[in-house]
């Protein structure tokens, strides 16, 4: 987000990114009195993660983004170590925050408080205090409500957990004033674990479908799945009136297959479209430590907003519809061939490419730096970039459902999104590269199977 001072060399225009400190996860969000919400963690003085506040910005339109002042400030007995993520929701008139209290005790333990926070205004936050306090055999890792309605004086919330056994979970609670919550058990019954924690957990209710979103710490990599330092995925299955989830099947799939995307949260807009946000900065706390807008004060963004829908099984992500209007003048369309060199308009792009059938086998490269590889016979894509702390080239890749037949990029200074297929995977990940390099680079393309390539120039 452009703000008065410079951000430096790796300025983003078009995401959320903090006025200066540490963005992480997503908070809160909602559109309230028809104005778009969105609220963040933020550490608002130092770029790691000792102090978190609830960061705001509002927008009419999910594209200009206006600062709020901070909505929640660590200040009180039971959030005095971090107001941690939460969400929202409004109930006449009013705007409600639940939000973890995070607490160290005198022996330096944890202690976690779920509070409420209401507005009358969606600007200035009066808090309430804890309404939920420490359930039996769960450990202190107990956080990050997630609330809504699904009827008159009928409101649920789940919260990502701990058991006693060091095993993640979720448990959900149930309120008919939105003070008084009983606590229903686990939201799953599980059989097996998985992982150690899990943290901010959502749940998205599709017409005949519901998905429980979440993101586990402590997975083991294998093959392409799981191999960022932590994961949010998804499962699909039925919601039921006593408060459970059943899944389909045990088959938790990533939402994002890039590098640096976590803690998702997903709103019902006034139009009912369901839109997430994800946090663009899970990273190992070196890999952190070295990205270089720490020089100009500032670390990491949101993702752009993504609309979700339910398909066959799968999550389907696609660029909110409002970012069209970020396109300007009109666009250059060429067909790409190996070994041609374009020119990209500026470092802030959509690139759409589109097969005329299904693609043949193709790598291009982003700035000289991010490279995408597509293998026709296995239907496997892969993006590359540099590490920027060892200098190392590293991947990440997945096997998709059906051929290839459409991909559409948005690339800034230093981040990228890759849509394939219309949202059938995605790709986020952050890239800093010194080189003022500015083309794609079509290195081999199956001849005949070129694609036929829309380069617009992005400005908010
Ligand atoms: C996820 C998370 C949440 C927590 C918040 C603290 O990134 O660890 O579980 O509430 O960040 O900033």
């Amino acid at each position: 987000m452009v703000q008065n001072k410079t951000m430096g060399k790796y300025e983003l225009d078009y995401h959320i990114t903090p006025p200066k400190g540490l963005l992480n996860d997503p908070n809160g969000l909602i559109q309230f009195n028809g104005v778009y919400h969105v609220f963040y963690q933020w550490n608002q003085n130092e770029t790691n993660h000792t102090t978190k506040s609830w960061g705001h910005v509002t927008s009419k339109d999910l594209i200009q983004w206006t600062n709020q002042p901070v909505a929640l400030e660590p200040n009180d007995w039971f959030d005095k170590d971090g107001c941690y993520s939460g969400s929202a929701l409004s109930y006449e008139n009013k705007l409600y925050l639940f939000y973890t209290g995070n607490v160290r005790n005198e022996k330096n333990e944890r202690e976690s408080y779920q509070c409420l926070a209401v507005s009358e205004d969606g600007i200035n936050f009066e808090k309430k205090g804890p309404i939920i306090h420490q359930p039996i055999g769960y450990t202190a890792h107990i956080r990050d409500p997630k609330v809504w309605q699904t009827d008159n004086n009928d409101w649920w919330m789940i919260l990502g957990a701990q058991k006693e056994n060091l095993t993640g979970d979720t448990l959900i609670y149930h309120s008919t004033n939105l003070t008084d919550w009983v606590c229903k058990g686990s939201l799953m019954d599980q059989k097996d674990e998985f992982g150690y924690m899990w943290e901010c957990p959502d749940l998205v209710h599709f017409e005949n479908k519901s998905v429980f979103i979440f993101s586990p710490q402590g997975l083991t990599s294998k093959k392409d799945e799981f191999n960022n330092i932590y994961h949010s995925g998804y499962l699909t299955g039925e919601f039921t009136k006593f408060g459970k989830f059943k899944p389909d099947n045990h088959s938790f799939k990533e939402l994002d297959r890039g590098f640096d995307f976590y803690a998702p949260q997903t709103f019902k807009d006034n139009n009912a479209r369901v839109i997430l946000f994800g946090w663009m900065g899970v990273m190992e706390p070196e890999v952190e430590a070295a990205i270089p807008t720490i020089q100009d004060g500032w670390v990491h963004n949101l993702t752009i907003p993504r609309e979700l829908s339910y398909s066959d099984g799968l999550l389907i992500q696609q660029p909110v519809t409002e970012l069209k209007r970020l396109r300007q003048a009109s666009p250059r369309i060429t067909i790409a061939k190996a070994n041609e060199s374009y020119r990209l308009p500026t470092v802030q792009n959509e690139i759409l490419l589109n097969w005329e059938k299904t693609a043949g086998s193709f790598e291009f490269q982003i700035r000289k730096e991010v490279s995408v590889d597509y293998k026709e016979e296995s239907r496997r894509i892969k993006v590359t970039r540099t590490n920027w702390l060892t200098g190392n080239r590293e991947s990440r890749a997945v096997t998709l459902k059906k051929p290839l037949v459409q991909m559409q990029l948005f690339l800034e200074s230093s981040t990228l999104e890759l849509f394939i297929n219309n949202g059938e995977e995605v790709f986020s990940l952050r890239y800093f590269t010194t080189t003022e390099v500015n083309t794609l680079d079509m290195n081999s393309c199956t001849l005949g199977k070129e694609p036929e390539v829309t380069f617009y120039t992005l400005k908010k």
